[in-house]
C-alpha cells in the first residue's frame, strides 16, 4: 500500500503573533513577525525569497502574502501587510499573543541559481518591497554574498513616512557592498539626504550599465509600466528583467483557476517570471 506523506496543501500551520512593528507614518502597514507553535512545523516550512503564503484569521478568511524573511534568518517568518479589506484589517486589529494560520510555501521563488556570479538591480516601491527585502537580506548573508557581483537597490515611495523597514534601510546605506539609491516622490522633512524623484528616474540615472546584469522589480503596476522601458534602454533584455506578479487569488497551489494569465497559473507557475516570459502571455496582470 502506498501511504502518501504530503501535506495537506490547504492545511494551514498554527502560527503566534510575536511581534508588530508599525512600519508608515500612516499606520496602515505593519510587519507580522510569527513563530510556528510546533517545532516540527517550522523545520518543515522551507521557502525561498520570493515566495508567498496565505494567511489565515479564523473566522474572516485568508489571503496571499508575499514573504519577507529570508530563509537565513530562522526562527520566525516575517509578512508586511497593507491594510486593505476584510483578513488585512482583522489581522491588523490582533494583538503580540494571538494565533493564526499560515499556508505555504506557496509558488516559485527568484531565480537565484540563474543570479549566481551576476550583478544584481533590485527594484522596489511602495510597500511591494516585502519579497525584495527578503532577497536582499538572503544575498548579504555572509554565506551568499560571494556567490554574487555587485548589488544595487533602487526603493522608493511617495514620502520618507510611507518607506518600510527604515532601520535596515539606514544599515544597508552603510555597508560598502552594496549601492542603495532610495528615493521619495516627494521629502517632506527639508533635511532629506537621499534622493527625490519617481523610480523609473532615479533607475535612468543611476543604473548605468545591464552587463552581466539581472534586474528584479516589485511595485505598483504604473511603477513597472515605466521601469521596464527605462531597464531596456539600459541595456537589460527580456531575459533578464525577472518581475512577481500579485493577480487576485484563491486556492494558491493552481486548482481553481482564479489567477491565470493566459496558460500560467500566477500562484503555482509565479508569482516569479521573466519579462520574456510575460511578453508571450496576454496582459492580464
Ligand atoms: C502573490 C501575492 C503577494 C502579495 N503580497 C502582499 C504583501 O506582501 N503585502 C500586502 O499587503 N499585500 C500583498 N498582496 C495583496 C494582498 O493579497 C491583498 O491586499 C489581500 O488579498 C487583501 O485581502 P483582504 O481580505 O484584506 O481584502 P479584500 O476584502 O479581499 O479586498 C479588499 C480590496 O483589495 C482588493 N484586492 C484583493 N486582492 C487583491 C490583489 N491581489 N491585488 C490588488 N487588489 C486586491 C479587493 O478588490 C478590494 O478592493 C499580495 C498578493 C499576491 C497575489
Ligand atoms: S489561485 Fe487558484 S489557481 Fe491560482
Amino acid at each position: 500500500m502506498i501511504v502518501s506523506l504530503m501535506r495537506n496543501p490547504y492545511l494551514p500551520y498554527p502560527v503566534r503573533l510575536d511581534q508588530i512593528v508599525i512600519e508608515t507614518e500612516d499606520r496602515n502597514i505593519k510587519t507580522f513577525r510569527l513563530v510556528f507553535l510546533s517545532q516540527e512545523d517550522e523545520k518543515e516550512f522551507r521557502h525561498l525569497p520570493g515566495q508567498f503564503a496565505e494567511l489565515s484569521v479564523a473566522g474572516k478568511g485568508e489571503c496571499p502574502i508575499g514573504i519577507a524573511s529570508s530563509p537565513t534568518e530562522t526562527g520566525y517568518l516575517l509578512f508586511t501587510v497593507n491594510k486593505a479589506g476584510v483578513v488585512t484589517k482583522h489581522l491588523h486589529n490582533m494583538t503580540e499573543g494571538e494565533v493564526l494560520g499560515v499556508r505555504g510555501p506557496l509558488g516559485n521563488c527568484y531565480p537565484l541559481e540563474r543570479m549566481e556570479g551576476k550583478n544584481i538591480v533590485i527594484i522596489g516601491g511602495g510597500f511591494a518591497f516585502t519579497t525584495l527585502r527578503a532577497t536582499l537580506v538572503y544575498l548579504l548573508a555572509p554565506e551568499n554574498r560571494k556567490r554574487f557581483g555587485e548589488i544595487s537597490v533602487v526603493y522608493g515611495a511617495r514620502n520618507e513616512g510611507m518607506l518600510l523597514y527604515k532601520n535596515e534601510l539606514e544599515a544597508w546605506e552603510a555597508r560598502d557592498d552594496i549601492r542603495m539609491h532610495i528615493t521619495v516622490d516627494a521629502a517632506k522633512d527639508p533635511g532629506w539626504k537621499y534622493n527625490v524623484g519617481f523610480v523609473p528616474a532615479i533607475t535612468e540615472k543611476k543604473i548605468t550599465s545591464a552587463a552581466e546584469s539581472v534586474a528584479i522589480i516589485c511595485g505598483p503596476p504604473i511603477m513597472i509600466k515605466f521601469t521596464q522601458p527605462v531597464l531596456k534602454k539600459i541595456g537589460f533584455p527580456s531575459e533578464a528583467i525577472i518581475m512577481s506578479l500579485e493577480n487576485r487569488m484563491k486556492c494558491g497551489i493552481g486548482m481553481c483557476g482564479r489567477c491565470n494569465v493566459g496558460t500560467e497559473y500566477v500562484c503555482k507557475d509565479g508569482p516569479v517570471f521573466t519579462l520574456a516570459r510575460l511578453d508571450e502571455l496576454p496582459r492580464e496582470y
